[in-house]
């Protein structure tokens, strides 16, 4: 009873929830600048993160041996340094449900916004000028290319079957009885899905095998006139080559909610692109998502540091 409560640093913006735990003591303070971080981790069994913060190799050394639970506050694990943290002995867990349905709708309304020029017609109604010329496009009928039918590519793909859309998938990971089972039609190669779509939305981690997988040859595999989201993470979606297929006009539009580098500076090649709709990373931004996944991550965390690791891994 006298022992020393474990604990628990959360230092990105989260909703963390009641941290009155028996035998911890949570310190939650969001947007710990870097520096700080790295001075109080040594006094730390856990830390708690969001994409913000980078666990790499400086933060990691900088932890000193008591840090032993490194826990993500969302899905992507991509801004943790895996490898490194698995050298040093750490137990790595992230919270890989609470916002899916979130970061679904997120992407579904880019693919919305995106048919429908919705950041096109803001920018020009707020200039002035009245375009009521323009033409949007219809999803109904239309085919959606989902590229990686985990979690979260599942759930778009039933929300865009409730427009009336045709889905159809590329994950090679993923048993036939799932696309069975979600009424998906399998794309065999990743190629073969862009030939066939009429929209495509990625929705896989950021990994090498990911990074660049949609670039200048795969757009141009698109048909004129296509849609493309990418709500998982920058790069993975080439942003050069995104920006060339939406300038020449084979793209009818796009949206992002992730950039390569986050935040982007004043000058990055998406700000003026057209036919673009932006959002700030905001995939799992919505008051419900945050409290699960605050809740998800710091119960899971405290289970590993229990010693529980079952429950926790
Ligand atoms: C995720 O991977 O779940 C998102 O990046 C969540 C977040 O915004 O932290």
């Amino acid at each position: 009873a006298n022992r020393a409560p474990l604990r628990v640093l959360i230092c990105d913006e989260m909703n963390p929830g009641d941290l009155d735990y028996d035998g911890f003591q949570i310190d939650y303070q969001g947007n710990m600048d870097r520096a700080e971080t790295l001075r109080r981790l040594p006094e730390y069994d856990a830390l708690i993160t969001r994409s913000r913060t980078k666990v790499d190799r400086e933060l990691i050394d900088a932890a000193g041996p008591r840090l032993k639970v490194i826990g993500r506050g969302g899905v992507g694990v991509d801004n943790i340094d895996l490898e490194y943290a698995s050298l040093r002995g750490l137990l790595v867990l992230n919270a890989p449900e609470s916002n899916n349905v979130s970061a679904a709708e997120l992407a579904v309304m880019h693919l919305m916004a995106s048919a429908r020029g919705l950041t096109r017609s803001d920018r020009k109604t707020r200039a002035g000028e009245w375009d009521r010329k323009y033409l949007g496009m219809e999803l109904k009928d239309k085919t959606l290319g989902i590229v990686g039918l985990g979690r979260i590519g599942s759930i778009v793909a039933d929300r865009a079957q409730g427009l009336r859309m045709n889905v159809v998938a590329f994950d090679p990971y993923v048993p036939e009885n799932k696309f069975e089972r979600l009424g998906v039609e399998r794309a065999e190669t990743l190629e073969d899905l862009l030939a066939r779509v009429d929209a495509v939305t990625v929705h896989t981690p950021l990994t090498e095998e990911t990074t660049g997988m949609i670039g200048a040859r795969e757009l141009a595999l698109l048909r004129p006139g296509g849609i493309v989201v990418n709500a998982a993470r920058g790069g993975i979606v080439d942003e050069q080559a995104l920006v060339d297929a939406l300038s020449s006009g084979h793209l009818f539009a796009a949206g992002v909610d992730v950039f390569v580098d986050e935040p982007p500076t004043p000058d990055h090649i998406f700000l003026s692109a057209p036919n673009l709709g932006i959002t700030a990373h905001l995939g799992a931004n919505t008051y419900e998502a945050q409290e699960r996944v605050g809740a998800e991550i710091v119960s899971r965390v405290l289970a590993a540091l229990q010693g529980d690791v079952s429950k926790g891994a």
